[in-house]
């Protein structure tokens, strides 16, 4: 037996630092769409996603919500409604799942960096630079565009501090080769942009290594400096195969692979990364394909711009298949598209329910009317067949051409031709005028299965787009398992005389599309009051008097050690500076917050004339202050913190 053909293809890895929104669905959909693809046609597929979870951005935003970077991307992740969820949800077919925050993954790296740095590669500098937070990048000055990040458009600030480089320039004339001599980079259409711009200036060594924050894997022989996040993630295609490291053994089997990414990353993706990879003497990825932006209003659609659509009120709304294929249908996969409500409702009404739709309810509905179920053998083929056969049997490899190029939607337009000319067969054939004689009845039963074969093909076809919803159709037309394969659809004449039918409920309902749009419109009128709705505490109906008020005794506390107390979830215990010579000892129940090792060295507020309480078997001396307040009717609280200036003890009046 021969062994299967591999094929290895990737998502990028997304930055947890967020919900992710339709964007990112839409990328992991269309890769997923490739896969599936390809199994149908008997590779042996991996296919790895997965989430990119170092760097500033995500430190900063832990910090933000009080907790660790850890914890943080945990709850993106893992949590509920979180990255996972949603590719359970959508149905896609990843078999690994990597988080660069994973053991092997970080131990990997570190090797990978060390090995560049003793091959010559990666060398110690000063790195003086333009940087843009929000996209983890360092820039020149002459690729800024006026003034600005030349990816997101957003005010870059001036960087400077000492870090390993790696020696990018060396690898310039290789990477042109590669980009403008191989169809590596596609569309070709974003090859010129990173000759012109990127390699024809000078391509400059890129700085590698970070001091300026701790949330990254360190460089283990130098650990004040943390490996760049775009090192780090770039290695994780290989990784995940067990590059460098023993979690895997199959980057042997699967690597050179194909790296679906977004346009916005091919600088990273058709430059560095080959550069890194020549460095090491691997193989190059055997694809970098570059797919448009999904926009809205005019912008890109993401995290930080805050105009984000929800792949999960969607999926809800319209089903998981109808989402799939809307986003692949509509957008030509190299280009942008823009986004909107109405084009989503169109595609599933024209589409899905007119003509995919009808087509299965109205063939399996008159085979039951007209033979109880169940196709006789058939004959009478008449030259009005003609077109039909030959469409339905060349399709597979109409289909196949585009599909090769991941061109998804011009392989599904192929489809949906074939489609419509089975619609328009109907009309032309007109099977209710050849019900109503008797001698038409083989003729009948010939245009029939001539339908019946068509939705077949069509639905292998569609398998990769909506595989669920073909499951269903195949059990309707009674499609068995070797009439479901990619041999099959290019085959006429699978289905056996006497199949049966089972005529099921619609596939695709039509949408009522005013009611939708409506009801859409308040749901996004809704999240905008409600996109951060701050809840306050009631504010207090009774007074206190000023002297009762003055007995409070308010003071500057430091805080000299803090631990988690065993066995209690909430309980932070606190040991404090209070000016007086004695420690104090504070509980708190804030650790859902805070995590101990951020508050120590901080000066806070504690009132300190409390009575003393028990808690926990341990004695508390008064109470930590805090501000509360409520976000999407969640609890938020911030410990007051005071001026670091301010000396333990210092009262508050
Ligand atoms: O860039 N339209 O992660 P990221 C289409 N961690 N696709 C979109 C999109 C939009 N509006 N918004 C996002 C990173 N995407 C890095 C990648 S890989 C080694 C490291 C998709 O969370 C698109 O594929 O910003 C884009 O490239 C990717 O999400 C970026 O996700």
């Amino acid at each position: 037996m021969s062994e299967k053909k591999t094929f290895y293809i990737t998502t990028p890895i997304y930055y947890p630092s967020d919900k992710l929104h339709i964007g990112h669905t839409y990328c992991t959909v269309a890769t997923d769409a490739i896969a599936r693809y390809k199994r149908l046609c008997g590779y042996d597929v991996l296919f790895l996603t997965g989430t990119d979870e170092h760097g500033q951005k995500i430190e900063d935003k832990a910090k933000e919500a009080g907790v660790t970077p850890k914890a943080f991307v945990d709850g993106i992740v893992e949590g509920p409604r979180g990255v996972k969820d949603l590719w359970k949800l959508m149905n896609i077919s990843n078999d690994r799942f990597i988080r660069t925050t994973d053991e092997y993954h970080v131990k990997a790296i570190q090797r990978v960096f060390r090995r560049m740095y003793e091959n010559g590669d990666i060398y110690k500098g000063e790195y003086r630079g333009k940087y843009c937070k929000p996209c983890e990048s360092f820039w020149t000055e002459s690729q800024l565009k006026d003034g600005k990040c030349p990816d997101c458009g957003r005010p870059v600030e001036d960087a400077s501090e000492e870090a390993y480089f790696f020696r990018a320039s060396k690898y310039a004339d290789r990477v042109r080769d590669l980009l403008e001599n191989t169809d590596f980079l596609e569309p070709r259409s974003r090859v010129n942009e990173m000759v012109n711009n990127f390699i024809k200036p000078g391509l400059e060594d890129l700085c590698v290594s970070r001091t300026s924050f701790s949330w990254g894997i360190p460089v283990d022989f130098d650990d004040k400096h943390v490996v760049y996040v775009w090192l780090d993630a770039l290695f994780n295609y290989i990784t995940a195969l067990g590059y460098e490291n023993d979690q895997y053994g199959d980057y042997k089997r699967y690597w050179p692979g194909v790296n679906i990414v977004g346009k916005e990353i091919v600088r990273f993706h058709s430059i560095y990364w080959p550069a890194f990879l020549m460095s090491l003497g691997e193989p190059l990825p055997t694809k970098v394909y570059g797919h448009g932006w999904l926009v809205m209003d005019g912008g890109k659609m993401s995290k930080s711009k805050g105009n984000v659509v929800d792949p999960y009120i969607l999926a809800e709304r319209f089903g998981v298949d109808a989402l799939r294929f809307f986003l692949l249908r509509t957008f030509p996969f190299g280009s942008d598209g823009a986004f909107s409500n109405e084009l989503l409702i169109n595609t599933i009404n024209v589409d899905l329910a007119n003509d995919l739709g009808n087509l299965v309810s109205r063939t399996t509905a008159m085979i039951e009317k007209y033979f109880g179920g169940t196709l006789p053998k058939t004959g009478a083929a008449e030259s009005v067949d003609g077109e039909l056969l030959a469409a339905a049997k060349s399709l597979r490899g109409r289909y196949e051409a585009q599909m090769e190029k991941f061109q998804l939607h011009l392989g599904l337009d192929e489809v949906f031709k074939t489609i419509q000319r089975a619609n328009k067969y109907i009309d032309e054939t007109a099977p209710w005028v050849l019900a109503k004689d008797e001698s038409q009845r083989d003729r009948l039963a010939a245009v029939l299965y001539n339908l019946l074969e068509t939705v077949r093909i069509c639905a292998v076809l569609l398998t990769p787009f909506i595989p669920e919803s073909c499951e269903k159709i195949f059990a309707q037309i009674g499609a068995e398992e070797s009439a479901r394969t990619w041999d099959s659809a290019a085959q006429w004449g699978v289905l056996p005389d006497g199949v049966t039918v089972r005529k099921g409920e619609a596939i695709f309902p039509r949408i009522d599309a005013e009611k939708e749009l409506a009801e859409l419109e308040a749901l996004r009128e809704a999240a905008k009051k409600g996109a951060s709705p701050i809840e306050l505490e009631p504010y207090a109906e009774e007074r206190v008097d000023f002297d009762t008020f003055c007995k409070s005794d308010f003071r500057a506390v430091k805080v000299k050690a803090c631990d988690a107390v065993k066995k209690s979830e909430k309980l932070l215990r606190f040991t404090l500076d209070d000016g007086s010579g004695t420690d104090r000892q504070i509980l708190s129940g804030i650790h859902k917050f805070y995590e101990p090792e951020q508050l120590v060295g901080k000066t806070l507020l504690a009132i300190v004339n409390l009575p003393p309480r028990k808690m926990m078997g341990l004695e508390s001396n008064g109470m930590l202050i805090s501000a509360i307040h409520y976000e999407g009717g969640e609890e938020k609280l911030n410990l007051v913190m005071l001026d670091d200036k301010i000396p333990a003890g210092a009262k508050m009046c």
